[in-house]
């Protein structure tokens, strides 16, 4: 007889993990690291946001208990948060049909969304896009809801299929939730434009698929407002949304694990009770969110003068990336590659595929210790000034052979 633990095998490491151990270990001082999912600045740093210093000296200062907080989590963030999602004002935040909980980060948030479409509808379908972010198929199989994917990415032109992509969701129904990213797509960096969502969100009305949109870099693609673009015209356009947002990249709190879950029902009545089976679902999975996070940026979004800060760095997280995303385009296209990377500039994120073959890869990383994954997806911030030109220098080389 065997005991209960010897059943288990372990867990291949996420090939990401290996990349990093092989990374450590390097001693070459050029060595780059471009899978990290992480933002980095100019010295290659992730960084603390003085916007979010600030606020957590005055959060310890103000806080006066430890003691549990209710199911919701902390309210003044639950209002920032959502208004960051809907935009202040918004009908569905006015007529009571939003209700937000926060969540152990933006992953806490998509497993609690998980549960709560298992529970309404155990034989939904939920349809992520091919590809998208790894933890979405773990997540969603994890709630045991059955997943396919609808067509995206190009990758012979690096961009949207945009047409391919419509012809799925147009059979699409009531029986199947759609995941969008809202901006910033993990792992491609490629979104719909304005009029494109306007269509996406039309359909969903049309056809009674529930939206589920993941919001992790909110303010990283075109700015704030802007990026919230597609929860704006689900809400105005569909009677039932699902939104979790992630604060781990725009407030760069990754390890504080601040998120939250933004339901939108039909009525203000039928949105209280929704949250009641959403606290019941927390209650049995982790009990009370965490407060700390959470505290800290709603002192932030409580204060003009740190907003404006923030709103500040955000930009400035954004205007680094993007500018890494041209000053890289100029730097290889002026080296007669025969290979066109513009799309990089037309892409918006962190991430990119740079549409190198596996061996490609593996030659970057054994000759000129520069390491990703191999699909060859970049954390664009990885760069910096210090680096870029070894990079570009590697890779022309490796390109010609
Ligand atoms: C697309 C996407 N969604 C959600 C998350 C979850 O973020 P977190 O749980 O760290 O808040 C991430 C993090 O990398 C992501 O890339």
């Amino acid at each position: 007889m065997s005991t209960m633990l010897e059943q288990l095998k372990a867990v291949p490491p996420d090939p990401i993990l290996g990349i990093l151990a092989a990374f450590a270990k390097d001693t070459n001082p050029l060595k780059i690291d471009l899978g990290i999912g992480v933002y980095r600045d100019e010295t290659g740093q992730t960084p603390m946001l003085p916007s979010v210093i600030e606020a957590e000296k005055r959060m310890i200062a103000r806080q006066t208990s430890k003691s549990y907080l209710g199911p919701p989590g902390v309210t003044g963030f639950n209002s920032a948060v959502s208004d960051l999602a809907f935009g202040p004002g918004n009908e569905a935040l006015t007529s009571g049909r939003v209700r937000t909980v926060q969540t152990p980060g933006g992953t806490g948030a998509l497993r609690v969304a998980a549960d709560l479409i298992k529970s309404a509808n155990p034989d939904t379908t939920v349809w992520a896009s091919d590809p998208t972010w790894p933890n979405h198929l773990a997540i969603f199989s994890a709630a045991g809801l059955a997943q396919q994917t609808y067509p995206y990415f190009d990758k012979t032109t690096s961009s949207l299929r945009y047409e391919d992509m419509m012809d799925v969701l147009r059979q699409r129904g009531p029986g199947d939730a759609i995941l969008f990213h809202a901006c910033c797509h993990n792992p491609c960096g490629v979104s719909p434009d304005p009029a494109q969502w306007e269509a996406i969100a039309d359909l969903a009305a049309k056809r009674g698929f529930l939206p589920l949109i993941d919001m992790a870099y909110q303010g990283f693609e075109r700015g704030i407002e802007e990026d919230n673009l597609a929860v704006r015209l689900f809400a105005a356009k569909c009677p039932e949304i699902i939104v979790t947002s992630s604060c781990s990249k725009n407030f760069s709190v990754y390890r504080d694990r601040v998120g939250a879950i933004s339901i939108v029902a039909s009525n203000a009545a039928k949105a209280g009770d929704v949250e009641t089976v959403v606290h019941a679902l927390t209650r049995k999975n982790y009990s009370m969110p965490p407060a700390h996070g959470p505290a800290v940026i709603d002192i932030l979004l409580h204060d003009e003068a740190l907003t404006r800060m923030w709103r500040d760095e955000v930009a400035g997280m954004r205007g680094r990336i993007n500018g890494l995303r041209a000053s890289m385009v100029e730097k290889i296209s002026s080296r007669n590659t025969g290979r066109d990377f513009s799309f990089l500039q037309r892409q918006s994120g962190m991430f990119s595929f740079l549409g190198l073959s596996v061996a490609e890869v593996r030659r970057l990383r054994e000759e000129f210790s520069i390491y990703t994954v191999d699909s060859a997806r970049v954390n664009i911030a990885s760069f910096n000034q210090g680096n870029i030109d070894y990079f570009v220098d590697s890779l022309v080389t490796v390109l010609k052979g």
